[in-house]
């Protein structure tokens, strides 16, 4: 009996650490990701000065899981993708993204949780950015 009980605790405590860990892993932060290469070969067009603020932005807030100039990564999907054109996913869709964050609907990385650390303003700037990185890339 008293063995039984033991056996049990010990698989709550290894599922407990392994979603522990699974969760610290969700999020990774951006110093971790510094050197992230792009995933695809994406072209950079000559970006404006508030472009320029966006990406810095964009780094430190959604490149963990969007990736290098918006490529992609393992934890999230490419923005430069052909759904996430304007006429698909406008600018509201990003200004709701950051504040309220997404269910996983379009890809099979899990949900987007709010981004608390972008403001509005901050998010304006990162559109700038990503639509400019679309622009260059024929998504618009
Ligand atoms: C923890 C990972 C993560 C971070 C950080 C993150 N995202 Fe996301 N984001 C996702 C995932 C995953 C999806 C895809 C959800 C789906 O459709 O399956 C997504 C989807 C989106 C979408 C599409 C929304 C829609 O309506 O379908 C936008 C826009 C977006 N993210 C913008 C951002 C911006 C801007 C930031 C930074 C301020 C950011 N994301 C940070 C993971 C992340």
């Amino acid at each position: 009996m008293n063995q039984k009980i033991l056996i049990g605790a010990g698989v709550a405590l290894l599922v407990g650490a392994v979603f522990f860990l699974n969760k610290g892993d969700k999020i990774p932060d951006a110093a971790s990701v510094a050197d992230l290469k792009p995933s695809f070969a994406v072209k950079l067009p000559d970006f404006s000065g508030q472009q320029k603020n966006g990406q810095k932005k964009f780094e430190a807030n959604c490149m963990a899981c969007h990736g290098k100039h918006a490529t992609g990564t393992g934890n999230g999907p490419p923005l430069v993708h052909k759904y996430y054109e304007p006429n698909h996913h406008g600018d509201a869709a990003f200004y709701r993204a950051a504040q309220s964050g997404v269910r996983s609907h379009h890809w099979r990385f899990g949900n987007m949780p709010p981004i608390k650390t972008a403001s509005r303003f901050d998010v304006s700037e990162i559109i700038s950015y990503i639509r400019a990185l679309q622009r260059a890339n024929g998504i618009y």
